[in-house]
């Protein structure tokens, strides 16, 4: 019945992208079991700037895995577009990373030390199917990638990634996801390891990518502030639980949970950028 009422959609409306259901990973077995994740249930739509925020050690890294299907879902069902997500085959597997792609922390690990800058470029056309394209329109495509990150492509051909900085290295991460668009990018704390002026242009691009290429963007903090600015939807974690979700607005500026006011409260220089009469009718 709920089903029905689904597909009935309305066109404005929010379109789911990627949801959970019950999504539960337990780490290791008996006494040594580790619950890091417990019975989460979320709703992704499409388009969205998600933010889920946490302290170290809330279980967002393993939530994270679990949604790109690099590690296995203990319990609990994923759905994408709405249907089960079905990753039980290598082919299948391969099918769903055209529409989720990682960026991660730490931009040193995210690439090959063999590979240059354009045979990264490269493998994304690959799996896009441009195999076939012409010299010139590749090299359209992978100078339109660069530009989007304010990156040269002419003055990277021939480097490697470990001859950039840790920022034009994430930027070049970003560049890659501009390539392949995927439905979802979800990145795990990609600004935690560079610098802060390099991080706020990082945070540029990533709203870039939403507004430009309608991507569902999952963004994953320690920082509840940042969450704040960038977010149209939070979702707070703690200890694997989802303690708070929401509009970032409602979320932040009238928080319910205790937790989510002590991160909030950590974070006291945040106030002074905010409404102040909405903080202080609490
Ligand atoms: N491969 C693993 N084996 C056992 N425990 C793990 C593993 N990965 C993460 N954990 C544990 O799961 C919990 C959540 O970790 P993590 O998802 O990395 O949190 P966060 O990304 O929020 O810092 C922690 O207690 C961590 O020690
Ligand atoms: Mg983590």
């Amino acid at each position: 019945m709920a089903q029905n009422q689904e597909t009935k959609q309305n066109p404005s409306e929010p379109k789911p992208c990627l949801s959970g259901r019950g999504i539960t990973k337990v780490f290791g077995i008996g006494n040594k079991a580790t619950t890091a994740v417990d019975h989460v249930d979320f709703d992704f739509n499409e388009g969205e700037f998600v933010s889920i925020v946490g302290e170290s050690g809330s279980g967002k890294t393993t939530l994270s895995k679990m949604l790109l299907g690099l590690i296995s879902v203990t319990e609990g069902e994923v759905r994408f577009q709405g249907q089960p997500r079905d990753i039980s085959t290598g082919a299948k597997r391969r099918e769903y990373w055209k529409n989720i792609q990682p960026i991660f922390q730490d931009p040193f690990s995210s690439y090959n030390m063999f590979y240059k800058i354009d045979a990264v470029l490269d493998d994304c056309l690959n799996m896009r199917g441009y195999r076939n394209a012409s010299k010139e329109e590749r090299t359209r495509l992978k100078d339109e990638a660069c530009g989007f990150v304010n990156l040269k492509y002419a003055e990277l051909t021939n480097k490697y990634p470990f001859e950039l900085s840790g920022g034009q290295m994430q930027r070049l991460m970003i560049a890659r996801i501009f390539l392949l668009k995927p439905k979802i990018l979800m990145a795990d704390e990609p600004t935690s390891m560079i610098d802060a002026c390099s991080r706020a242009t990082i945070l540029d691009m990533l709203l870039k990518l939403r507004d430009e290429v309608n991507m569902t963007v999952i963004f994953i903090t320690h920082d509840i502030g940042l969450a704040y600015y960038i977010s149209d939807k939070v979702y707070i974690m703690e200890h694997g639980k989802f303690v708070e979700s929401g509009p970032a607005e409602t979320v932040i500026l009238n928080p319910k949970a205790d937790y989510t006011k002590r991160l909030i409260n950590d974070v006291p220089k945040i106030y002074e950028k905010w409404d102040l009469d909405t903080v202080a009718r609490k």
